[in-house]
């Protein structure tokens, strides 16, 4: 199918057309294309999530890759890496295939697996990376994410062992001696609910632990979801060292504060904590001045019965997908490049996918999406296309509408609707 955009702005500029054909952008439509009327419509590089909850195998009452490709692609998304914490754990060639070939299956968005960094994210012993990488699902990205890995000798050998083939250890920074039993942020809303609190400082520790490593090691590591002012600062010394770190951002860390927490709410409760207004700006400026990366939506799916009940038996996690580029605009306004570069370029170079976050210039692969900026939507639930309705932002009203997606030039979102 061949498309013909009509009056697009690309990342903000003035009108213009743009062809898609055979799967690449292309410098004319032929006779036939179907021509789609994008006056007052953005067009971006199609959308790269680096952090994203798929749940299967094993969680499909949450999450399946399908329905998850299908959220993804509603928010503009044309790849995903998908966190290995499933049921069983992709640590093994064969799970990561497994979630690869379900992704190619739903072919709603490019699927690229995450493996785990140890057996079972047990934090003992090393998976097998080098299988998982030279297995179909060419895995670069490697993370026992939901778990820190904690031990330094174990952090140490697989930033090694990932050298090899250009990986790199995504870590979920989290020292586990200092948040056990911990509710939420560590902080003066913590002591008033008399919640146990996660401090800022054992994210802090983590990070500032593993850029040493990492530079030590001469290897490559993501720090995931950073929440706090003072991993900001750990992450802002280690880039002007020149250590080889990257950093993503949530969009609930760039807007949501631990004062949510106060109305019991296990919505808001979400692993590395909502922080405080502080910690926020200085997320948003770590994001502008480049010291943050990327944004990725650490996308995490929950069962009714795994969210609906008392704050300490509620599983962290928030949805994201669907809401992610409303949430960015809403906090840094139609800031073109800056979302181009934080949700699409950087996350694309991050995770090695080529083919995404290119330029939209002619003969490069189609994947793209189509924003309104003017139009606003109230969050509902019940419409998400995620099997899970754990969004904290439920009855916001948020800028910008996806109005269309193309992976590699056929539609997955037509008119704001999933195609299929
Ligand atoms: O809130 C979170 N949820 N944080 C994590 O690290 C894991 C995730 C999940 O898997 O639900
Ligand atoms: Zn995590």
């Amino acid at each position: 199918m061949a498309y013909l955009l009509k009056d697009v702005s690309i990342l903000g500029g003035s009108p213009t057309d743009l062809a898609i054909v055979d799967g690449v952008i292309a410098g004319d439509a032929p006779e036939g294309a179907e021509v789609i009327d994008a006056t007052g419509l953005v067009a971006l590089p199609g959308l790269v999530d680096v952090h994203t909850h798929l749940r299967e195998p094993g969680r499909e009452d949450a999450e399946t890759v399908e329905t998850g490709s299908r959220a993804a692609a509603l928010g503009g998304y044309t790849a995903v890496c998908a966190m290995a914490n499933t049921s069983p754990v992709a640590d093994t060639a064969g799970v990561v295939e497994q979630v690869w070939r379900l992704g190619r299956e739903a072919g709603l968005v490019d699927v690229q697996p995450i493996g785990a960094v140890t057996i079972g994210l047990a934090g003992k012993q090393l998976a097998e990376l080098g299988a998982m990488a030279s297995s179909a699902a060419n895995v670069r990205i490697f993370s026992d994410d939901g778990f820190c890995v904690a031990d330094p000798r174990l952090m140490r050998r697989a930033l090694e062992y990932v050298k090899a083939f250009d990986g790199v250890i995504a870590q979920h920074a989290e020292e586990p001696r200092l948040t056990e039993g911990a509710q939420m942020h560590e902080g003066e809303v913590s002591t008033r609910l008399g919640l146990t609190g996660w401090p800022a400082v054992a994210e802090e520790a983590i990070i500032a632990r593993d850029v040493l490593l990492a530079e030590h090691v001469g290897s490559r590591l993501h720090v995931c979801h950073v929440s706090t002012a003072g991993s900001v600062e750990v992450l802002r010394q280690a880039k002007a060292r020149g250590v080889r770190v990257t950093a993503e951002v949530t969009p609930h860390h760039l807007l949501l504060t631990d004062e949510l927490a106060a109305g019991y709410d296990p919505v808001f409760k979400v692993n590395p904590p909502l922080r405080t207004r502080s910690d926020v700006e200085a997320l948003r400026q770590a994001l502008l001045d480049g010291v943050i990366d990327v944004v990725a939506t650490d996308h995490a799916p929950h069962a009714v019965q795994d969210k609906e009940c008392e704050w300490a038996y509620a599983r962290p996690g928030m949805l994201g997908l669907e809401t992610a580029l409303p949430i960015v605009l809403s906090v840094f306004g139609e800031k073109w490049d800056l979302i181009a570069d934080r949700m699409s370029i950087a996350p694309a170079r991050i995770a090695g996918l080529t083919g995404h976050g290119g330029d939209l210039s002619a003969g490069t692969p189609a994947n793209l999406t189509l924003v309104d900026p003017s139009a606003r939507r109230v969050v509902d639930p019940a419409e998400l296309a995620s099997r899970s309705r754990n969004t904290p932002y439920a009855g916001m009203t948020l800028p910008g509408r996806i109005v269309a997606t193309f992976l590699r030039g056929e539609a997955t979102v037509l008119d704001g609707k999933a195609v299929k």
